[in-house]
């Protein structure tokens, strides 16, 4: 009896583990377009219902990273370092790491994605930039690995294709938060993408699909374990996103915060992070014998300004104006309203919940409802004050960045639920929660 997508639907469904043969032949005739939208999505949400054993996890990654090509990168430069999130609020670190790590000789190329959910995305990030292109081809990616040892793109190259597809199919039917699919769209495009040394940025909190520290740890250590058994250096850090990362959420204000990191001028818990995940990462390629001497390295081209100036070539490569590392300001659109929040009272803040930020963001028009759906590069939320931070009443708590009079008024009241307020002082939560290596 030939296989059918709807017998694999209702097996996994009824919570039974797949074969590796079953998996395959669902992934294959999804990206051949044989097995339609409609269906992905129902077996989408069954894994996100029923969850998989780890070795239908690996399975799944496997089979989707060997749904297009396999980058050989071997015999353009050696090792080749690659990031990755699993997705947040107002977390622009690739484009902030990327540059400085290549700045400190190491060559970084990644492939990254579009906004999920009430998460952001680097390609939608860097489309603020006027002129920047994500589509590049493997000759292109390879080309400017080889000259200028960085490249941000997307997966047009037929590099993880059904990832591509499930990846916009979940940001629309309310899949996204599941282990399985998660880890095994990440750690595909990591293995279709060819870097032998992967650093994972997994997010836990609020703003983030893995809410608890207990379940973002599981989902690092089982990206990490898919790496290793795929031969490829692997370390996650599971970090918080209880509140925004930084100030900016929203794609061009993220562009602009991670700019003026570049030039010494970023929030500090932003810094914080690109600067110890860039000399982790350092150390991991071998570059240097220790962390303290990977984070020396990145303070030194960060304060020289040859990370930025790596940033501007980085854009440049890809069609986009480089002007814009300069001259921010005038190269970015920005919003026509800008609409300030004030504190109802006086306080500590306990709570800036990263969560209400990202799908007021969607709302304001900075993400998708819809697969495929524009977006708007201008609109998001920039905050004034974080957890831990004393407020007087009337205070500034954020400015709201929109095309509307109304639609900033609509959000003002959605952002007034993301705050609590305490009497007595409050500690910001720690950035890094915990560190995974095998
Ligand atoms: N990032 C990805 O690449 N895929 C996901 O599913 C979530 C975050």
């Amino acid at each position: 009896m030939p296989m059918r997508a709807v017998d694999i639907i209702a097996k996994k469904r009824d919570g039974l583990a797949l074969t590796t043969e079953e998996i395959e032949f669902f992934i294959q005739g999804y990206t051949r377009g044989d097995i339609p939208d409609y269906q992905a999505a129902a077996w989408a949400m069954a894994v996100l219902l029923r969850g998989m054993t780890d070795r239908e996890v690996t399975d799944l990654t496997l089979s989707m990273a060997h749904s297009g090509e396999i980058l050989d990168l071997s015999d353009v430069v050696k090792p080749v370092a690659d990031k990755h999130s699993t997705g947040g609020v107002g977390d622009k670190v690739t484009l902030a790491l990327a540059p400085l790590v290549a700045a400190a000789g190491q060559p970084i190329g990644k492939m990254s994605g579009r906004g999920l959910g009430f998460s952001g995305g680097t390609l939608d990030k860097l489309e603020s930039i006027p002129g920047w292109r994500a589509e590049l081809s493997i000759e292109a990616f390879k080309k400017q690995l080889a000259e200028i040892g960085i490249v941000v793109a997307g997966q047009t190259a037929n590099l993880a294709p059904a990832d591509k597809k499930l990846y916009a199919l979940r940001d629309v039917t309310a899949t996204v938060p599941s282990m399985a699919l998660i880890a095994s769209s990440v750690m595909s495009k990591k293995l279709a993408a060819g870097a032998d040394v992967i650093l994972l940025d997994v997010k836990s909190g609020n703003g983030a699909f893995m809410e608890t520290v207990e379940e973002a740890a599981e989902l690092a250590r089982l990206m990490v374990s898919i790496g290793n058994m795929a031969g490829r250096t692997v370390a996650a850090r599971v970090t918080d996103m209880n509140q925004p990362l930084g100030f900016a959420v929203g794609n061009a204000l993220e562009v602009k915060e991670a700019i003026a990191t570049l030039k010494g001028e970023g929030p500090p818990d932003f810094t914080e992070l690109i600067l110890t995940e860039s000399a982790h990462l350092l150390h991991m390629c071998g570059r240097v014998s220790s962390v303290e001497e990977g984070r020396r390295r990145v303070e030194e081209v960060l304060q020289n300004g040859q990370a930025l100036r790596k940033f501007q070539v980085f854009v440049a490569y890809q069609g986009g104006d480089p002007r814009v590392a300069d001259d921010p300001d005038r190269v970015l659109e920005a919003a026509s309203v800008v609409l300030p929040l004030t504190s109802p009272q006086a306080g500590y803040l306990k709570e800036v919940r990263a969560r209400t930020f990202g799908e007021v963001t969607v709302k304001l028009g900075g993400g998708r409802e819809k697969k495929g759906d524009p977006i708007d590069h201008r609109v998001g939320v920039v905050l004034n004050a974080k957890i831990g931070d004393w407020v007087d009443a009337g205070q500034v708590l954020c400015h709201i960045h929109a095309r509307t009079r109304a639609e900033a008024e609509a959000a003002a009241q959605e952002l007034l639920t993301a705050y609590a307020w305490s009497e007595t002082p409050v500690e910001p939560p720690a950035l890094i929660k915990m560190t995974i290596s095998h």
